[in-house]
């Protein structure tokens, strides 16, 4: 049963006056009347935001991975790597959120996924489009803290305070590679370093409820 079709029974005890059918009345309420599971906790419009920002996440882990598979097909597999990662912390992203909402009683509403780019012009090509996309990114997750702030969502607003922070991390790594990138111009020995360098990257979940 969905939960808006969720209705419960109580039971009402007798009091001076009843009728004898009344002792155990069962009343049956509409599913706006309840509380947990039967209401959703948190706003539509922050909801639907959040619906949204799930879109994205995976639209991000789309795009990592699309760059994975292009530095597959230039045999930078440390690139890949990274690439691989990246895409795994993106789909973290999208669950944390989906958790939420699911935790603050509200329904997920999950969309089609575009199709990313498959290819690019060069390695500086694909991170200067991750840095891009990061701070793409970034704008949504301060538009939903706007949100949460003038909703008065202070739960909503704690959980975009790890988003913030992240953002901050998301698009320092991606710009302290583009600045690799640049500096090791048409160097192929400093490329094979790089690439060996990123191949060490592992994918760490944070710990529950942490940042
Ligand atoms: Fe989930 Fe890279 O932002």
């Amino acid at each position: 049963m969905s939960r808006e079709g969720y209705s419960r029974v109580t039971t009402r005890f007798l009091k001076l006056g009843d009728a004898p059918e009344a002792v155990f009345a069962h009343v049956t309420e509409p599913a706006s009347a309840l509380t947990g599971k039967g209401k959703q906790m948190i706003g539509k419009k922050m909801v639907d935001a959040i619906n949204e920002q799930i879109n994205a996440e995976f639209y991000s882990s789309y795009l990592y991975l699309s760059m994975a598979a292009y530095f597959d097909s230039i045999n930078l597999k440390g690139f890949e790597n990274w690439m691989r990662v990246q895409a795994q912390e993106e789909d973290f992203h999208a669950k944390k959120f989906f958790d939420y909402v699911l935790s603050r009683q509200g329904r997920i509403h999950l969309k089609a996924i575009a199709e990313p780019q498959t290819t690019w012009k060069s390695p500086l090509d694909a991170f200067q489009t991750t840095y891009k996309h990061e701070t793409v990114v970034t704008g949504l997750i301060n538009k939903l803290a706007t949100l949460a702030l003038k909703e008065d969502d202070h739960a909503t607003s704690v959980l975009l305070h790890w988003f913030i922070n992240e953002q901050v991390e998301e698009e320092s790594n991606a710009d302290a590679l583009v600045q690799k990138l640049k500096m090791i111009g048409d160097n192929s020995g400093a490329l094979f370093l790089v690439d060996q360098e990123l191949a060490a990257r592992v994918f760490v979940p944070p710990v529950a409820g942490g940042a």
